[in-house]
């Protein structure tokens, strides 16, 4: 029986980011679906996207996407919020396209009982507003603020997760929002999971971070159900693949520390263009 006959697809799981916070969402994903592949494009020649324009990143997604594409993957996972923004299908060349921001929203909207909802994220995000409009749509009575918090993704990147600095920005950033006591945080770009615990500092344990990597986790499981995605035959060998458009050593030490954590297939990484 051929492993399509038999309803299976050994193709991997495309994921990317600019660097280094996409591998959050790959590390929920790959702790949610252990026997599939997956390649991680980091764009980190071009990072940060946060910074860039509405049409600079989209330029920077879509060939990344046809780089994903190229690698054969089955789907396309936008692990960053700042590409998210910049995405507009729901399918890429036959692929189906998850974006970050849609799951993170429903995920918000499901916590809050306040009805306040603060949304972290790179200015970029924050300008798009998709947050804000996703929240709105499912739930006009939630007030949504937003914050860019720019100095966390070089924080993330540089690996300071446990850090005072990292405290101190972060209470620079969050106080006004503590003050305004949302109850629930998103963590609106996929770098600001790696600050969990500096942010969960100053809000407190009352507040609850939504992931946008669980969201996404949860949503791709959904389509595993539902039959829109086939499952990976156990009879190919897993395969965790991380390609960077610039080599980073950092990149790599910190990355396999992280995927270590919920798998046992060891990363091999590999320098790409994409353009
Ligand atoms: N990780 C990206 C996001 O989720 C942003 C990082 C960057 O600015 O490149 O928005």
């Amino acid at each position: 029986v051929t492993d399509q006959a038999a309803g299976l697809d050994p193709r991997p799981i495309g994921v990317f980011d600019s660097g280094i916070g996409g591998i959050t969402v790959l590390k929920e994903v790959v702790r949610a679906f252990p026997h599939e592949s997956f390649v991680y494009l980091g764009d980190t020649a071009r990072l940060p996207y946060g910074s860039k324009s509405a049409e600079t990143v989209r330029n920077y997604t879509v060939q990344n996407m046809k780089y994903l594409v190229s690698q054969n993957v089955k789907a396309i996972v936008v692990a960053c919020n700042t590409a998210s923004t910049q995405v507009f299908e729901d399918e890429y060349e036959g692929r189906p396209v998850y974006n970050v921001i849609d799951p993170g929203a429903r995920l918000a909207v499901a916590a809050t009982q306040n009805k306040k909802v603060a949304v972290l994220g790179t200015r970029a995000t924050v300008r798009a507003g998709n947050y804000a409009r996703k929240i709105k749509s499912l739930d006009e009575s939630i007030e949504v603020l937003s914050q860019a918090c720019p100095l966390f993704v070089p924080l993330a990147e540089e690996g300071w997760n446990e850090d005072p600095i990292t405290n101190l920005i972060a209470f620079r950033y969050l106080q006004n929002l503590k003050a305004a006591d949302v109850d629930t945080v998103v963590l609106g770009c996929t770098h600001y999971p790696l600050l969990k615990s500096a942010i969960a500092r100053v809000f407190g344990n009352h507040v609850t971070l939504v992931d946008s990597g669980e969201a996404v986790a949860r949503q791709l499981q959904a389509d595993f159900d539902a039959g829109k995605l086939k499952p990976n035959s156990s009879s190919h060998p897993l395969v965790l693949k991380v390609a960077l458009t610039d080599k980073s050593d950092h990149f790599e030490t910190l990355s396999s520390e992280l995927l270590k954590t919920v798998s046992s297939t060891v990363a091999t990484f590999e320098t790409v263009s994409v353009i």
